[in-house]
């Protein structure tokens, strides 16, 4: 049983006694904390694949805020490090791969072989997370989408356009569509198993995947995100499954219908009309700019408003940002920004 269900309850679209807030990198590098033990552990890869660190970075946050969440100390990209890519984090250039996929014959030779045992260390860091949280509030677990996923195995780290992913999409599409579905099978395992571990919630990242043109989107990241909803659920039913995407605003229809209970959303989509457009199909997830936490605390509490009243207290919001905590934020603002929510939304849900 977990004493604080506001974050369960939001995602069942259950009434609840204020708005339930938990941050996208909620630990990070905008907490000096953080920024200690990065420096003693050395990398960002050293700190997540020792489990008694990731957990140690999961609860930091905790520590400082009254969040209703944890979430799972990790990467997306631990998949394809798994798969054989090599990945390392560069000093200030975000993260590289020693090998990307360049051509047919590199997908064809990737398996999914073993896939746990190489990511045990997600599984155990779940675990340690779990029991030291002792039920106080819910753990997320995640997974990157296939199609991002794709997008950084192709392009080999990180790029304002993925052109080179996008150009092997229309130079390969068999190919492109192979490591599609094999990343799908991977995803679905890589989540059960965070599941079995201890992961109250799962959570998918497609930050990449509105690059593309409508019609791949359409063909290559709506079915794969389908497919790892229905395959989740085929082994655990209960299990609140969210999907964050950037851009998604075209398609909040068709992401309401793909067996997610929960839509994140970035900042660029009106939350109230979003509500409209979804209706109760699923819960929604978001969405303040994070700039707004640059700004002052005037501006954090005019927004925090804003948004709160696009749900009145009804039940299925989730407060978070639009994207994740920047490393430059004050941390006494986040601090602002989680009182506010509460704050505000507790005489919204009394009255509804
Ligand atoms: O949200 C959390 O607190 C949980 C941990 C988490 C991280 N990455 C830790 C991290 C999660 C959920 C992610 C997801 C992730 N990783 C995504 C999807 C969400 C998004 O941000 O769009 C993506 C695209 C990645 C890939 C990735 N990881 C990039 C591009 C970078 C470099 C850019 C950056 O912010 O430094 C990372 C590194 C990374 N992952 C850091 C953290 C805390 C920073 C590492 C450091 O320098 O200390």
């Amino acid at each position: 049983m977990i004493a604080n269900d506001r974050l369960l309850r939001a995602l069942r679209r259950q009434p609840v006694d204020r708005t339930p807030i938990w941050l996208m990198r909620q630990a990070g590098r905008y907490l000096p904390e953080y920024r200690a033990v990065r420096a003693r552990a050395g990398s960002f890869l050293a700190m997540a694949k020792d489990p008694a660190t990731a957990c140690e970075i999961s609860l930091q946050p905790l520590r400082r805020f009254p969040l209703d969440a944890a979430i799972l100390f990790s990467d997306i990209l631990t998949v394809p490090d798994a798969l054989g890519l090599g990945l390392h984090f560069a000093e200030g250039e975000g993260p590289r791969f020693a090998r990307p996929l360049r051509d047919r014959e590199a997908i064809s030779a990737l398996t999914a072989d073993g896939l746990e045992e190489r990511l045990s260390y997600v599984a155990e860091a779940v675990r340690l997370i779990r029991r030291e949280l002792a039920g106080r509030v819910p753990l997320i677990g995640f997974a990157g989408s296939p199609l991002t996923l794709a997008c950084y195995m192709i392009e080999g780290g990180s790029s304002a356009d993925f052109a080179l992913a996008r150009a092997f999409a229309f130079a390969e599409p068999e190919a492109f569509a192979e490591l599609l579905q094999l990343l799908t099978e991977a995803t679905t395992r890589y989540l059960l198993m965070q599941r079995r571990a201890g992961a109250d919630v799962l959570m998918l990242f497609d930050t990449w995947g509105t690059l593309f043109p409508p019609r791949l989107y359409r063909a290559f990241a709506l079915p794969s995100l389908r497919a790892i909803a229905a395959g989740i659920r085929q082994a655990d039913p209960e299990v609140p499954l969210i999907l964050f995407g950037r851009g998604t605003g075209p398609w909040l229809e068709e992401l309401a219908g793909l067996g997610y209970d929960a839509l994140g959303l970035d900042w660029t989509v009106d939350l109230a009309e979003a509500r409209r457009r979804v209706g109760d199909r699923v819960a929604l997830q978001g969405n303040l700019d994070p700039a707004v936490l640059l700004a002052d605390p005037a501006a954090i509490e005019a927004e925090t408003e804003r948004l709160l009243t696009a749900y009145a207290g009804a039940p299925g919001h989730v407060f978070n940002l639009g994207h994740g905590v920047s490393p430059g934020i004050d941390p006494d603002r986040v601090g602002f920004l989680i009182d506010c929510v509460a704050r505000l939304s507790a005489p919204l849900h009394e009255a509804a």
